[in-house]
């Protein structure tokens, strides 16, 4: 079965081609960040037209990488939330009318869900029962993953997401947009602990966290003074030690509390190679073994969207039909 991917839900466009038998065929993605870069940050009707433009010769790149016609599509999936409104309804649109043009299935995805999953596209998957820690610009969750559709929420922010935090506190620091990877880059010249800043949650006993009170920390940080460069690396350095460091006490504390021994990391945050470093320590003493997405699937991009669709299209779930669809924002 060949499943189409597509990804719409904020400013990447993603289209992917998934088989069944022989795994990922093609994926394509178009960033927005050069277009949304002057602005700070997304602009949505931006989004939602520039989706517009990319999505039909992305379908083409993909399917000529594939090897495959339109003809040769089985199935269609596609994000239908959280995400953009109006960017969601570019994919959702797109994706229901290609399907009834072809008369094949299309499924809506949890976005969310596409991230969690992606680690099983690596050469070297992970198995049934992990604990997954979903980082991403919108969310930061723990869930224990018995399987496909099997999810349980163990823990979440209960205010900003890890990478709203990274994007806000990149943003007091006078860095560009998309924050977290310049913020990120930032730190690497910065020494963490020369000022000093809270772990939000650390000992809360739960699996909670809480992010918006370290931006606030460095919100006053900043506007104490005028900070040098290397002060405002420091800054930036501890930031990142901060939410890191709360991120893997936490995950790994979830993985030994369900008496489990497999950890999934997804999401873009996952990209930061600080958090990464410190998962890996922390793991290999704990006798946690870490697995990661590709590092090109673990920011947004249509083949999470495919391979999840395949999965539940496998496991017999079938779309309600109709050619009717809704987007849902706040899934
Ligand atoms: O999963 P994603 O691509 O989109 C959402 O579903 O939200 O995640 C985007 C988030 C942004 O907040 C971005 O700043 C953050 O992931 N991010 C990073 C890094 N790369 C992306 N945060 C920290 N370090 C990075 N290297
Ligand atoms: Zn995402």
């Amino acid at each position: 079965m060949l499943v189409l991917g597509i990804e719409s839900s904020c400013d990447e466009t993603g289209l992917a081609l998934y088989d069944t038998s022989r795994g990922l065929l093609a994926h394509a993605v178009h960033s927005q960040i050069a277009m949304h870069e002057e602005y700070g940050g997304v602009v949505p009707e931006l989004a939602s037209r520039d989706h517009i433009r990319r999505l039909i010769p992305l379908l083409e790149r993909v399917l000529a990488e594939a090897g495959a016609g339109r003809s040769d599509i089985d199935a269609i999936a596609y994000t239908a939330g959280p995400g953009l409104a109006g960017a969601l309804l570019v994919g959702s649109g797109f994706a229901e009318a290609l399907a009834f043009a072809l008369t094949v299935p299309a499924l809506p995805v949890h976005h969310l869900e596409g991230h969690m999953l992606s680690p099983l596209l690596s050469a070297d998957p992970p198995r049934f029962p992990f604990i997954a820690l979903l980082v991403s610009g919108g969310h930061t969750q723990l869930m224990r993953v018995a399987g496909v559709g099997a999810y349980e929420l163990l823990g979440e922010s209960l205010d900003d997401a890890a990478g709203e935090a990274f994007d806000k506190t990149a943003k007091l620091l006078g860095l560009g947009y998309p924050g977290g990877p310049a913020l990120s880059v930032l730190a690497r010249e910065g020494t963490p602990g020369r000022c000093k800043l809270p772990r939000p949650m650390l000992h809360s006993g739960d699996l909670d966290f809480s992010f918006s009170g370290l931006k606030t920390a460095v919100l006053t940080a900043v506007r104490a003074r005028e900070l040098s460069p290397s002060e405002r690396a420091d800054l930036a350095a501890e930031f990142q030690e901060a939410v890191t460091e709360v991120l893997v006490t936490k995950a790994l504390a979830a993985v030994r509390q369900q008496g489990l021994d497999t950890l999934v990391v997804a999401g873009g945050v996952g990209a930061n190679q600080r958090l990464r470093q410190r998962l890996d320590a922390g793991a290999q003493k704990a006798r946690i073994r870490v697995h990661y997405p590709e590092l090109e699937l673990c920011t947004d991009n249509g083949a999470m969207i495919a391979f999840c669709g395949a999965r539940r299209l496998q496991l017999g779930q079938r779309p309600e039909g109709g050619g009717a669809f809704a987007v849902r924002p706040r899934w």
